[in-house]
C-alpha cells in the first residue's frame, strides 16, 4: 500500500511562497489501477514528483508498505520500487537509447535481445533507434515511447505514468495503453495514470480528482465518471458563463 498522509508542498516562485499541494490524504492499494485527473495546473504532476522524491514535501508523510519513505531520496525510492514516467521525459545528451534501456533495466552487460524486444513492444524499430542519442533530436512521442520501455523493463511496486497520451499519436496510444494494462495485470503493482483521456479513465478501478492542489473527489470509476461530467458542466458555465453546447463551436 502507498499511503499519503496530510501532505503539502509549498514552493517559492520569486514573489513569495505558493501552496501547490494542500493536505493530500490517499491510501492506494496494491493491485489497483488508479487514474488521477483534473484541470491544468491542479497539482497532479507535483504530487507525482513528490511521490518520486523529485520534489520534497513541505509537510506530511509517505509510507510504502508500512515503511516511512518521506526522507528517502529519488534513488532510494526507485530501489524501494517506485517508478515515474515523466509528462515531459528528460533528455540525456550523449546517452544512446540502448544504454538508457540497459541502465534502466539494471543490466551490467548489454542484452541485445531484451533491448530489441522492449523497443519493439513500444512500436519502435530497434535498428532505427538503438544508436540514436536521447537528446532533442528525438520527437516528443518517440521519447515518451522510449521512456515507457524503460519503466516497463524493471520490477515496480508503484508506477506513475504522467499523461502517457501526451504527444503520442491516436493509432499508437491504444497499443501503449494495452502495454500499461498488461504490466498491471501481472499483479501486485499500484498503477497510477495521470490523464485527461476518457479511455484511460474507463480502465481505472478508482479515479481521483485533483484541482487547486487538493483532492476534490475520489471513488469508484462509475461514481467518478458521473461526478466528472457534472463538474465539467459546472466549470464551463462558471468560467465562460455559457453552456456546454457552446463546445460545438470549437
Ligand atoms: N517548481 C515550481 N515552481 C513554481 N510553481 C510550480 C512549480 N511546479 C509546479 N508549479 C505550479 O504548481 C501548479 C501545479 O502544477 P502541476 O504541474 O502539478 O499541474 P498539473 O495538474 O500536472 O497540470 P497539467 O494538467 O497542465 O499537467 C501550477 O500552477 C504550476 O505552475
Ligand atoms: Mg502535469
Amino acid at each position: 500500500m502507498l499511503k499519503i498522509e496530510a501532505l503539502s508542498l509549498d514552493v517559492s516562485n520569486g514573489s513569495g511562497d505558493v501552496s501547490i499541494l494542500k493536505n493530500i490524504n490517499l491510501e492506494l492499494e496494491s493491485g489497483k489501477f488508479y487514474a488521477i485527473t483534473g484541470p491544468n495546473g491542479g497539482g497532479k504532476t507535483s504530487l507525482a514528483k513528490v511521490i518520486m522524491g523529485i520534489y520534497k514535501n513541505t509537510s506530511g508523510k509517505i509510507y510504502l508498505d508500512d515503511t516511512d519513505i518521506t526522507d528517502f531520496d529519488i534513488t532510494q525510492r526507485a530501489r524501494a520500487g517506485i517508478s515515474y514516467a515523466f509528462q515531459n521525459p528528460p533528455r540525456f545528451k550523449g546517452l544512446k537509447v540502448k544504454d538508457l534501456l540497459k541502465i534502466s533495466a539494471g543490466e551490467k552487460e548489454e542484452n541485445v535481445g531484451s533491448v530489441y524486444s522492449r523497443l519493439r513492444a513500444v512500436g519502435l524499430c530497434p535498428q532505427d533507434y538503438l544508436d540514436r542519442e536521447c537528446d532533442n533530436s528525438l520527437s516528443g512521442g518517440e521519447m515518451k515511447r522510449i521512456e515507457l520501455a524503460t519503466v516497463l523493463s524493471r520490477p515496480s511496486k508503484v508506477i506513475i505514468y504522467d499523461e502517457p497520451e501526451a504527444g503520442v499519436d491516436l493509432w499508437s496510444f491504444e497499443k501503449l495503453l494495452n502495454l500499461i494494462n498488461k504490466y498491471h495485470s501481472r499483479g501486485g503493482v499500484i498503477t497510477i495514470v495521470i490523464t485527461h483521456h476518457e479511455k484511460v479513465l474507463s480502465l481505472a478501478d478508482e479515479i481521483i480528482l485533483i484541482a487547486d492542489g487538493e483532492v476534490k473527489e475520489k471513488g469508484s470509476r462509475d461514481k467518478m465518471l458521473n461526478i466528472l461530467q457534472d463538474d465539467f458542466r459546472c466549470r464551463w458555465q462558471q468560467d465562460c458563463g455559457g453552456d456546454e453546447n457552446e463546445l460545438k463551436c470549437y
